[in-house]
């Protein structure tokens, strides 16, 4: 390679880490720029309403592999998330789920991690870089701090369930959106209902308010119970601070292991 290809290899990187791409989604690398097949016709579409106007006969879609408009999505994750019977069958009937983006662009599914039949579940906003890679929620730095605050209450992974909103990895970590939230909650709320905790613990302020419909931040809601109905039967939630803010704000982990003694109380009552 010559010094000025080399160079250019290393701005285009810098370019990218910058904004946000920090892992490879497949092995091999694609020239998109030596694919002059129209784009059009190879990329599936979006819904019945996303076809060119001027295209004359649309071509059929096949159902499968079409990512469907964002209300159809919606209903579509309610009646699949209702039929699953068994954690075992939600997470294959989110493995075949093609109605979120998100699940383009990850690695693969990142469904849960602890053990289900536990009376504490924690839920948190999306999976990382780390856990995109490993197909385990929370195993990155911010999974390591939050090992360490369940074993300063004496639990740890065999005795906790986790999961996320959102099981796919957002491209660079980025926000879910509010409709890609909204796409994932049916199934995120039907797994709390077949996991069955006495608890779900909240981690951070997009999984608090997209659990528990509350339109407070994190700094106010944190510390209080909230009553979370399962479907089943009515349970407490508690907010708490994401882990991966206490790694940004270490003083406020004051304020986290209080929440932390509050469940540990929860569960010895
Ligand atoms: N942050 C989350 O919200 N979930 C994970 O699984 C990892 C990091």
């Amino acid at each position: 390679m010559n010094v000025e290809t080399e160079k250019s290899a290393r701005d285009l990187l810098a370019f990218y880490t910058e904004a946000g791409v920090d892992a490879p989604v497949q092995e091999t690398p694609v020239d998109r720029f030596a694919d002059d097949t129209p784009t059009q016709a190879a990329a599936p579409a979006r819904s019945a309403t996303a076809r060119p106007a001027a295209s004359p006969a649309p071509m059929p879609v096949a159902a499968s592999s079409a990512p469907a408009a964002p209300e159809e999505a919606a209903m579509s994750a309610r009646e699949l998330a209702r039929s699953a019977n068994t954690l075992d069958e939600l997470k294959e009937l989110l493995r075949g789920f093609e109605g979120c983006a998100l699940k383009q662009t990850a690695t693969q599914l990142v469904f849960s991690d602890g053990a289900p039949g536990t009376r504490v579940m924690f839920v948190g906003e999306a999976p990382g870089r780390d856990e995109d890679i490993e197909g385990l929620p929370f195993v990155g730095r911010s999974g390591k701090l939050l090992d360490r605050m369940l074993a300063a209450i004496g639990l740890d992974r065999s005795g906790v369930y986790i999961a996320n909103i959102i099981p796919w990895r957002p491209p660079g970590n980025r926000t879910p959106t509010p409709q890609e939230s909204a796409i994932c909650l049916p199934f995120i709320r039907r797994q709390i209902e077949l996991v069955d905790p006495d608890i779900v613990v909240c981690l951070g302020g997009p999984s608090s308010q997209t659990l528990l419909g509350i339109k407070e931040g994190i700094t106010k809601s944190r510390g209080r119970w909230y009553d979370y109905d399962t479907g089943k039967r009515q349970i407490r939630a508690l907010p708490t601070f994401h882990p991966a803010f206490l790694l940004r704000s270490p003083l406020q982990k004051r304020l986290a292991w209080r929440d932390f003694l509050a469940i540990k109380k929860a569960l010895d009552e």
